[in-house]
C-alpha cells in the first residue's frame, strides 16, 4: 500500500503532536502486532487530530461507522461532554470483540456503544442527532452513509470521511480500481452539496471535513 507522505515528515509531525495516552498506544502495538491489516489504524497523527476536533466541538452524540479494533473511537471519545456517547459500528466479529475489551478499560466506557452489523442497517436505527462523525468503513458505502447521516446532522455539525485521496489513485486520469472509483464519485457529490462546506486535508491517506450549512 503506497504511503502519500514521506516517511521523515511524519515522523516529524508526529513528534511534535501530543503523546498517544497509554491505552491508545497498547491498541496501536497490539493492532501492528495480531491483525493483518493494521495499516487500517488510525495512526498517532491522524488520532490526536480526531482527537482535537472532537475536544474543539464538544459533541453530545458521535457516530463512527468503521470500529476495527477501536483506536478511532477512543481518539473521538476524548471530547464527548460527561453525559454524552459515543455510537460505533463495525460488522466483524473479531475486530468488534477486540475493540469491546479495549473500550472497557478506558474511562469513556460507559459512554461508547458498540453495535454489531452492517452500517447501512444500523445507521437508521440510531435516533440521535448528530453532532461529530467519521466515516471510515467500506470505501463504496461512503456516499450512502454519508446521505443517511446528514440529514440526522446538527446545524454546524462535522463528518469527517477517512481515505478521500485512496493512496492517490483518485489522481490517476482514468481511475480504474472500484475503491478508488466510489471514494472519487463520493468527492464529487459532496463537493457539488450546497448543504455542507468542505476542506480536503491531506493529512495521512486524505480527511475529508464537511460541515453542515
Ligand atoms: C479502516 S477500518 C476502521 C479503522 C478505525 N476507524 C481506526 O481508525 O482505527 C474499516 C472498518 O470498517 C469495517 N466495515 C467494513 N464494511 C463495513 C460495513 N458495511 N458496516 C460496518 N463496518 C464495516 C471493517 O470491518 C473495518 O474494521
Amino acid at each position: 500500500m503506497q504511503d502519500l507522505i514521506d516517511e521523515q515528515i511524519n515522523l516529524y509531525a508526529e513528534r511534535y503532536s501530543s503523546d498517544e495516552p497509554p491505552l491508545l498506544a497498547e491498541i496501536n502495538a497490539f493492532t501492528q502486532a495480531n491483525h493483518p491489516h493494521a495499516h487500517m489504524l488510525s495512526g498517532r497523527l491522524q488520532g490526536r487530530f480526531l482527537s482535537m476536533i472532537s475536544r474543539l466541538l464538544q459533541p453530545a452524540y458521535i457516530l463512527e461507522i468503521g470500529t476495527f479494533t477501536g483506536y478511532s473511537a477512543l481518539c473521538l471519545a476524548e471530547g464527548l461532554q460527561a453525559s454524552g456517547s459515543l455510537h460505533t459500528i463495525e460488522i466483524r466479529k473479531e475486530d468488534a470483540s477486540t475493540a469491546e475489551k479495549f473500550f472497557k478499560r478506558s474511562v469513556y466506557g460507559d459512554q461508547i456503544r458498540l453495535h454489531l452489523g452492517e452500517a447501512a442497517g444500523i445507521i437508521p436505527q440510531l435516533p440521535f442527532t448528530w453532532d461529530l462523525v467519521f466515516i471510515d468503513a467500506d470505501k463504496t458505502g461512503y456516499l450512502e452513509y454519508y446521505e443517511l447521516v446528514l440529514p440526522r446532522l446538527r446545524k454546524g455539525g462535522l463528518i469527517l470521511a477517512d481515505n478521500v485521496l485512496f493512496h492517490g489513485q483518485v489522481l490517476e486520469s482514468e481511475i480504474t480500481g472500484k475503491n478508488a472509483k466510489a471514494i472519487h464519485a463520493f468527492n464529487e457529490h459532496v463537493k457539488a452539496d450546497k448543504r455542507v462546506d468542505t476542506s480536503l486535508l491531506t493529512l495521512r491517506d486524505g480527511l475529508l471535513l464537511i460541515r453542515k450549512n
